[in-house]
């Protein structure tokens, strides 16, 4: 099984990025499953209804999240009924939503489960045991399965990768907004990456508007930041997994620019 990851989609920007390109990534990967994080869809803070249709619409077939979950309302008005948005499973007992989900796509189904670290991040529930408690659960199901790990940290990152080895698909990544160099099939065949990195505004600070940010860590004043309005770039992550065992054969990361990027 042949999936896609598209790192943390940030404002109009991104989600321009991912019309754009998905034609492009389908035709070069030939992805069976596209996931995506949307946890900056919407101006950089959450998603909504709207651009939620939007994104699957445009070919994304499964939404995870992070600490942006709830910027934006509206997702209370519809994440309970939608299975394909995912939103960390470590938040506490009766949060609206699901943490994780089983996503099918002909005969294929790919479990995928959404946790955040808690290293510089807002407190949560352990994401380990979380973790183990999900995937034993999934595994009676399908042995495909991708966790999108949304953590600040790399150790805490790295450490989930171990912890899942031989567990999970694949343990990415997410949240920094910056993609590392370090993909791999760790020993017992669970394709990793510390970050997958996002997708939108390139020439930004993470996707938001430069100038503000720089002008907010020279004065120490509070400011509200927009999304940066520059030149894209996508970046994210191919797996290809075999769905006998459920471990990876093959990774690797994907990253495009504006100005490297040669239409098909
Ligand atoms: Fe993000
Ligand atoms: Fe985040």
């Amino acid at each position: 099984m042949k999936v896609v990851f598209i790192g943390d989609i940030v404002g109009q920007v991104g989600r321009d990025t991912v019309k754009r390109l998905l034609p492009w990534l389908k035709d070069r990967y030939q992805p069976h499953i596209v996931i995506a994080n949307g946890e900056n869809a919407a101006g950089g803070r959450g998603i909504n209804a709207a651009i939620t249709r939007e994104l699957f619409a445009a070919g994304v077939q499964g939404i995870t999240m992070g600490n942006h979950t709830w910027d934006n309302r509206e997702i209370f008005d519809f994440i309970d009924d939608e299975a394909r948005m995912i939103r960390p499973a470590n938040l506490p007992p009766g949060t609206p939503g699901r943490g994780y989900t089983i996503i099918k796509s002909g005969s294929r189904e790919l479990g995928i489960v959404n946790l955040i670290g808690r290293t510089f991040l807002p407190p949560s529930d352990c994401p380990f045991r979380k973790a183990d408690e999900i995937i034993d659960e999934l595994r009676r199901k399908t042995k495909c399965i991708l966790v999108d790990f949304h953590a600040e940290a790399t150790s805490e990152k790295i450490a989930m990768g171990w912890h899942l080895d031989g567990r999970a698909s694949v343990v990415l990544g997410t949240h920094t907004h910056v993609q590392t160099n370090d993909d791999r099939i760790l020993p017992e065949g669970t394709a990793y990456v510390t970050d997958a990195g996002m997708t939108g505004p390139r020439d930004g600070v993470l996707g938001m508007e430069r100038e503000s940010v720089i002008r907010k860590f020279i004065t120490g004043m509070p400011a509200r930041f927009q999304v940066a309005e520059t030149k894209w770039h996508l970046n994210g992550l191919f797996v290809d997994i075999d769905e006998a065992t459920g471990k990876a054969v093959s990774v690797r990361t994907i990253r495009v620019d504006e100005d490297s990027w040669i239409p098909a």
